[in-house]
């Protein structure tokens, strides 16, 4: 995967069973079939991540984790750690979805530990980050995200081993999306804010929250929108395709 390229992925969530799996090679069948502008990425439930390898090897199709717990073995029953991602065959970890963050407590300190983790198993790490429909209206958008930005993303974060995913949370689930310049300007403050780190240049920057195939041209043409990070839509191999399309070479 090379850095500079844009990046659709979609976040399954805790959805898909086994048949599941059908969706997925149907994706990769259409996406290898492509004149393709951008890489594609499927982060299913970790339960399916090795067959997903399996099964998608072969078209392109790059596949993550949903999460990881910071350390690579031990006594924490019910996690897993990014080493046993890297094991099944895992190319990335998402770490710090909103989701995380708020259903289960996650701190910006407890996200750069999991980046740190994703980083020394040799996963790339999907950081996110995003305002609460709050903090949006108070004004806050651009302060909080630069906050989640410089406690997240750990020292180590390069072009090559991190990507960032702008994911307003009220955004997320809602059908509700912020303004191609409202995206804009909070991806160009993140660009800024990395562009003082070595090795950062270049690093790709996801928009995530209610993206469609109706939608994704629009917002992936932004100014330092280097791809999209999908949830629903990505669960239909139609629907994701149609993101994907947004990249079509022509
Ligand atoms: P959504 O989810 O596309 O269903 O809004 C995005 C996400 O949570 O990554």
């Amino acid at each position: 995967m090379q850095p500079t390229r844009p990046l659709v992925a979609g976040n399954w969530k805790m959805n898909g069973l086994s048949s599941a799996l059908d969706e997925a090679v149907r994706i990769g069948e259409m996406f290898s079939a492509r004149r393709r502008g951008c890489d594609a990425m499927i982060c299913p439930p970790a339960t399916l991540v090795k067959a997903l390898v399996g099964r998608v090897a072969g078209s392109g199709i790059l596949v993550g984790g949903q999460d990881c717990h910071p350390a690579a073995k031990g006594a924490h029953t019910g996690d897993i750690s990014a080493e046993m991602l890297a094991d099944l065959g895992a190319s990335a970890v998402i770490v710090g979805h909103s989701e995380r963050r708020g259903d289960h407590g996650e701190s910006d300190e407890i996200v750069r530990r999991k980046a740190e983790a994703a980083h020394r198993a040799g996963l790339i790490a999907i950081i996110c980050v995003g305002e609460t429909a709050g903090q949006r209206t108070a004004g806050l958008t651009v302060p909080v995200v630069a906050r989640q930005i410089r406690r997240s993303v750990p020292d180590g974060a390069t072009a090559a081993n991190t990507i960032i995913a702008y994911e307003p949370v009220w955004a997320i689930g809602s059908g509700m999306t912020p303004t191609r310049l409202d995206v804009m300007i909070v991806h160009q403050e993140i660009r800024r804010l990395m562009s003082g780190r070595a090795d950062a240049a270049g690093m790709r920057i996801l928009y995530g929250g209610s993206v469609n195939a109706g939608n994704a041209r629009d917002l992936m043409s932004a100014e330092d929108v280097d791809g999209a990070l999908v949830g629903g839509a990505s669960l239909k191999a139609d629907d994701f395709l149609g993101i994907i399309a947004a990249y079509d070479e022509a």
